[in-house]
């Protein structure tokens, strides 16, 4: 097959060289060129001249119907789909390695293949024979799923389009290459030449296509960052690898809500899922200790708690550290200087640690007044109640600000066994949940002293 011809692009300025080079001519920006296929000259002078035209259509004479879904037969996977796959639909897995990306997709191929659907397993990562042995750890017997460890682009759409099943895995993106581009697999061409031939031949055939990506060090998809923009969905894996719950949280989806969750447990057996997850985030102490508090967090359609941590402590450097895991860092910091200027309590020689139990990672405000009572509980070393539970975001003018669905967040608490709240004024219940005390604060002071006179 002839090579096709590459050109090297500029991501800066978008300017191109027919050879690599450290600098680009254009724009002087340097190590900013990226291997990329040319164009043939003839498709650009076809779009110099006048095109035909397409003919439009007007958007109420299109019929929108729901799109028909296919279950995947794994409830929680189902959930963060939104409802299943979708024909024609791609997805990409993201997630730390070893976390359970492979597993889970097995588990929905065996599913879907022993209730008729066409499944096929591409793997790069693990042979054939690794693939069976799993399989047959997880006890899935499933005759019909057929496996397939290639990693050349091409080949493997052949073999696809040979064999027509309607659900496609690809573990991973990163280790598949196409034979047109010199770059070795895994390299920021290589991915995404690869991914968007796959999604243009999902797309072109109906095909459902799951694509496995790696992440890097910081935690954001290997490759670059197009390959999000190109597909349907995007899900990650996130939680403890130490801890057995594993969280799949979908970051986008034109088929369904975003930030919904699947929770699922890893046994030996493969992941099962958890279908009642608002408590395996709490930590199991007897008695409360200083530093912890519980906050109610909504993610997608399901409130979940999850106790807080914080640890302050003298700082012996000049600059105090402040370190969060599973929380926003640089909140943490505006945290403490809102309590400083509207609270009167200060922080500025003391290193504060904050941890979000179990791995997870919040990134919704509504976790701000939870993590500012427990750092002043680990400041005052004295546990708040075990019955306590906590939400409300905090602004810079020290104001406590409301919640999405806060009802919601109050009576799963209250179904929990939790007896105290301290949330935010406006998020006040119209009528009054059976067995929950609610103290609404407006302000962080009022928070703080309220929280105070528990402990
Ligand atoms: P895997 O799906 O291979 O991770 P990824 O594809 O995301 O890299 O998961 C492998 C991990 O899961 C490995 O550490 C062992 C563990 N595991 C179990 O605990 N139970 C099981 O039944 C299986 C198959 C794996
Ligand atoms: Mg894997």
């Amino acid at each position: 097959m002839a090579k096709a011809k590459t050109i090297y692009v500029c991501n800066a300025c978008g300017g191109s060289t027919p050879r690599w080079q450290g600098q680009c001519p254009a724009c002087q920006a340097w190590n900013t060129l990226e291997e990329s296929l040319s164009e043939s000259t003839s498709t650009n002078a076809r779009f110099q001249g006048l095109a035909q035209a397409v003919p439009r259509q007007k958007l109420s004479a299109i019929k929108a119907e729901d799109m028909p879904r296919l279950p995947t037969g794994v409830d929680e996977f189902d959930r963060v789909l939104g409802g299943g796959l979708v024909p024609g639909g791609v997805v990409l897995i993201g997630g730390d390695p070893g976390i359970g990306k492979s597993t889970l997709l097995l588990q929905a191929l065996a599913e879907m293949s022993a209730a008729g659907v066409s499944v096929l397993y591409s793997s790069g990562e693990e042979s054939a024979a690794q693939i069976a042995l799993r399989a047959k750890r997880i006890v899935l017997a499933a005759p019909q799923l057929e496996v397939l460890a290639e990693i050349q682009l091409e080949k493997l759409l052949t073999t696809i389009d040979a064999a027509r099943p309607q659900v496609v895995v690809v573990d991973s993106i990163q280790t598949v290459y196409s034979d047109a581009l010199t770059s070795a697999p895994g390299s920021v061409a290589q991915v995404r030449e690869c991914a968007a031939q796959l999604t243009r031949y999902a797309k072109s055939t109906g095909i459902c296509m799951l694509m496995v990506g790696h992440v890097t060090k910081d935690g954001h998809l290997a490759g670059p960052r197009v390959l999000e923009h190109i597909v349907d969905t995007v899900l990650y894996f996130e939680g403890d690898t130490h801890s057995s719950f594993r969280l799949v949280r979908s970051i986008k989806n034109r088929f369904g809500a975003v930030n919904e969750l699947g929770v699922f447990a890893m046994t030996e057996k493969g992941l099962k899922g958890v279908s009642n997850p608002s408590a395996i985030f709490l930590s199991q102490h007897a008695e409360m200790v200083p530093g912890a508090c519980v906050l109610v967090t909504q993610e997608g359609s399901r409130p979940l708690l999850v106790e807080i941590q914080a640890l302050v402590d003298t700082a012996h450097i000049p600059n105090p550290r402040r370190l969060a895991v599973g929380l926003e860092q640089h909140r943490l910091a505006m945290l403490l200087a809102v309590l400083h200027r509207h609270a009167g309590i200060a922080c500025f020689d003391q290193d504060v640690f904050l941890n979000a139990v179990g791995g997870v990672k919040i990134s919704e405000p509504a976790a701000d007044l939870a993590v500012l009572l427990a750092i002043q509980s680990s400041i005052r070393n004295r546990a708040l109640p075990k019955e306590l539970i906590v939400f409300g975001e905090v602004g810079l003018a020290g104001e406590i600000r409301p919640c999405p669905r806060g009802q919601e967040r109050l009576k799963e608490a209250a179904k929990l066994g939790f007896t105290i709240a301290i949330i935010p004024k406006a998020n006040l219940p119209k009528s009054k949940i059976p067995g929950l005390r609610v103290i609404p604060v407006e302000r962080i002071d009022e928070a703080i002293s309220a929280a105070n006179e528990l402990s």
